[in-house]
C-alpha cells in the first residue's frame, strides 16, 4: 500500500478519475505513436477495470466506438460509445462477436491481457505469451487494413519469437516500455502499425 501511495501514476489516476494507473501507459503510447485517432473503432482485450477504455474514449471522441472485453465484469462507464462484453478471449466466435459489436473491422486492437500471476516465473511467462498470441490471432481476424495493435508481453525466452511473428503482420513495429510501466515489471508491449493484410472476414455479418 505504502509503495502504491508514493507512485506518481497511481496518485494521478486517483486524482483524474482513471480506473487504473495503467491508463497512463496507453496515454503515453498514443502520444508518441498515434495508434488511435478521433473516430476510430477500438477493441480492448482484457479491459477491466477500464482505465484503457477511458483513455481510448478520450481520443476517439464522440464519433468513434470502443469495445472492452474481459472475463471479469467491467462496471459501466458513462460514455454511450463504450461497449462492454464479459467474455473469455479464448471463446469460440469471439472475432465474429467483435466485428458485430463494432459493426465492421477495428482500427486498433489493444491487449493488456494478463494472467493471474502465481509467482512461478516460467509459468507466468508461458501464460502471458499464450494470451498475447491469442490477442494476435484475434487482431488478424478483426483488424482493418492499415490498422494498429498494442499487445502486452512479458520478457522471457519466447518474447523474441512472438515479436518476430507479430512483426510480419505490420508495416512497422517495435517493442515499447512506456514510462508508466514499472521498471521492475517484466511487462513490455508489442506495437504494430499498419496491418498489412486486406480485411476479409467471410463469416462476419456486417450491416450496410
Ligand atoms: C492488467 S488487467 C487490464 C487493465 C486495463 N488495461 C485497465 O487499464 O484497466 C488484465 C486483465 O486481463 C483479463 N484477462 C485475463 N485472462 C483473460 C481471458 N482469458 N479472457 C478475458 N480477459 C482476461 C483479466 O481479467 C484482467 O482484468
Amino acid at each position: 500500500m505504502e509503495k502504491r501511495r508514493k507512485d506518481q501514476y497511481y496518485r494521478l489516476a486517483r486524482i483524474r478519475g482513471y480506473r487504473s494507473r495503467s491508463a497512463y501507459k496507453l496515454q503515453q503510447a498514443i502520444r508518441t505513436y498515434r495508434l488511435i485517432s478521433p473516430g476510430h473503432k477500438v477493441v480492448d482485450l482484457g479491459a477491466q477495470p477500464g482505465g484503457w477504455l477511458q483513455v481510448a474514449r478520450e481520443v476517439i471522441g464522440p464519433e468513434g466506438l470502443v469495445l472492452g472485453i474481459d472475463i471479469k465484469q467491467i462496471a459501466p462507464l458513462p460514455a454511450g460509445n463504450i461497449r462492454l462484453l464479459k467474455m473469455d478471449v479464448y471463446a469460440e466466435g469471439i472475432a465474429d462477436r467483435i466485428i458485430a459489436e463494432l459493426n465492421g473491422p477495428a482500427d486498433t486492437v489493444l491487449s493488456d491481457l494478463a494472467p493471474s500471476i502465481i509467482g512461478a516465473w516460467d509459468v507466468d511467462h508461458a501464460r502471458q505469451v499464450d494470451l498475447a498470441r491469442r490477442a494476435l490471432e484475434i487482431a488478424e481476424k478483426v483488424l482493418d487494413h492499415k490498422g494498429n495493435a498494442l499487445i502486452k508481453l512479458f520478457h522471457g525466452p519466447e518474447l523474441k519469437k512472438v515479436q518476430d511473428d507479430a512483426a510480419l503482420l505490420f508495416e512497422k513495429s517495435r517493442l515499447l516500455k512506456p514510462k508508466a510501466s514499472r521498471p521492475e515489471s517484466s511487462e513490455i508491449y508489442f506495437l504494430g502499425l499498419g496491418f498489412k493484410a486486406k480485411w476479409y472476414h467471410p463469416t462476419a455479418k456486417v450491416a450496410d
